[in-house]
């Protein structure tokens, strides 16, 4: 398919253009949109960023990276005809009068995507400049990258300054669980399947289980981790979206609006948890040395560039709960960390058992139905029930059954599409359904910020997990408290 529409970005402005985002993912998917002819043959590329560099050099750092960072083997003609398209303009956003040479850079009056690649906290110089250059006129579009700030007071800030120069439906808030293939088939396996939407409410299910795991520590990243912790790095905004997606009412239908009201009503629905339950509702926990792979590695407050007082959690467990008609009484038991022992992500969901079980001679009580949707790696969708042992005799034997698909069987020769370029694609062709509107930032400020003051109140420190486990044992007790166990 070849984009010809004339709502097609013909520019996108990379700030941080020489950052570890546009390194690792921006460039390779930028990449790959010219591969699959979605980017017009026109379109420029113009990075920013503060160093002083030519334009061939610039051309040269971003082959570089593709050579690093694209998984396929690279088709020659694409990146040379790709790297053609980006100019550089050096640019330090402290100083708005530099923004004139961005401008100069810039044909006026045309489609522009500016892509926020760097800390959130020059959004408002950034935004503030191009405006004061005429740089945001009504054809202009910002995509910016989370976290938006680093609670409710902080990211209203930033959403304020940014709204003073565009307008919210310019605006594209990245999360980019939304642009991952197994997350956006949360809504086609509920929505598109009667089966699961009929028996999708308290009345079938259980509880749900949703468990992030990484291998990987913080790479590197001290100050930024230490300042912002598991919470605000990916519950309140990764594990959040996955939840808004599995719990939501059912839209309308896919516009953006009606996506996100529905999203927006789940995340209001969340029960507080503040000092007087947060014993009982979560567990923070900090990683200490252990192993990756059978190599030792340091804990958390032995990285490099440490501070060894840190309380800054790398692990947190939630029993998070809906306060709605659907959700009544079915908890959301919530799961993520650094350093476990694989990277893993999945949902899964337990129904309820059988009232009565007419099996006694197989189980004295029947297993549940349980669902789990693996979201990465080995994407895919598991169903166990229960089926019958085929022997002759009159006793009816039964055990539990797995109804696997995997999506790599039937999607062997597909490429899996990085998230980045969904997400790039959607916001150069103007759809915001999976972006974050301002209000529901918002709102999955407010709970989380309950959940971190508590913290911060409480004189407890993180409890302390290896490196290679599933987090401190007490995130174990969280979920036996109600007699359950997390899927390992
Ligand atoms: C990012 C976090 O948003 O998501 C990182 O800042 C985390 O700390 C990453 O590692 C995980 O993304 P993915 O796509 O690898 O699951």
């Amino acid at each position: 398919m070849t984009h010809q529409d004339t709502s097609l970005a013909e520019q996108i402005v990379l700030f941080g253009g020489a950052g570890d985002l546009s390194k690792r993912k921006l460039f390779a998917a930028l990449y790959h949109l010219d591969v699959e002819h979605l980017l017009s043959s026109s379109t420029k590329i113009i990075a920013i960023a503060r160093n002083k560099i030519s334009k061939s050099d610039f051309q040269e750092f971003v082959r570089v990276n593709l050579e690093k960072y694209v998984k396929e083997p690279l088709i020659e003609h694409v990146v040379e005809q790709f790297v053609k398209r980006f100019d550089y303009v050096q640019l330090d956003v402290s100083d708005q009068e530099g923004f004139l040479a961005l401008k100069n850079a810039l044909r006026a009056d045309t489609q522009t995507l500016y892509y926020l690649a760097t800390p959130p906290s020059i959004y408002g110089l950034i935004t503030q400049g191009l405006n004061a250059h005429g740089l945001n006129h009504k054809q202009t579009r910002v995509v910016m990258e989370k976290p938006i700030g680093h609670d409710l007071a902080s990211s209203q800030v930033i959403n304020d300054q940014v709204s003073r120069y565009f307008k919210e439906s310019q605006i594209y808030r990245i999360d980019h669980y939304l642009g991952k293939e197994t997350v956006l088939n949360l809504l086609s396996l509920r929505f598109a399947n009667s089966l699961f939407s009929t028996n999708w409410d308290h009345n079938c299910i259980d509880h749900v289980q949703v468990t992030v795991a990484e291998s990987v520590g913080i790479e590197g990243r001290w100050d930024f981790y230490d300042n912002t912790g598991q919470m605000r790095d990916m519950v309140q905004n990764h594990l959040l979206q996955i939840v808004s997606f599995l719990a939501m009412e059912p839209p309308t239908d896919l516009s953006s609006e009606n996506i996100r009201d529905e999203k927006l009503k789940v995340i209001k629905a969340l029960r507080p948890i503040d000092q007087s339950n947060i014993h009982l509702k979560t567990v923070r926990g900090q990683y200490t040395k252990g192993y990756k792979n059978g190599e030792p590695v340091p804990g958390f407050l032995e990285e490099e560039g440490a501070n060894t007082q840190s309380h800054t959690e790398t692990f947190v467990a939630i029993k998070a709960e809906i306060d709605n008609w659907r959700w009544a009484g079915v908890p959301f038991y919530l799961r993520t960390g650094k350093r476990m022992p694989c990277k893993h992500s999945e949902v899964v969901i337990h129904f309820k058992h059988q009232p009565h079980n007419i099996f006694g001679s197989s189980f004295e009580q029947l297993p549940a139905n349980k669902l789990t949707i693996r979201l990465q790696p080995d994407e895919g969708i598991e169903l166990t029930v229960m089926n019958k042992v085929p022997n002759i005799s009159n006793d009816i034997e039964v055990r539990e059954t797995k109804l696997d698909l995997s999506f790599s069987d039937f999607n062997k020769d597909k490429r899996v599409i990085d998230a980045y370029e969904r997400l790039i694609l959607s916001a150069i062709e103007g759809n915001q359904s999976l972006f974050i509107r301002r209000d529901e930032v918002e709102a999955a400020w407010t709970w989380a910020d309950s959940i971190l003051n508590a913290w911060t109140a409480s004189s407890e420190p993180p409890k302390p997990y290896a490196a290679g486990s599933w987090g401190p044992v007490s995130s174990i007790s969280l979920i036996a408290r109600d007699d359950r166990n997390w899927d390992e």
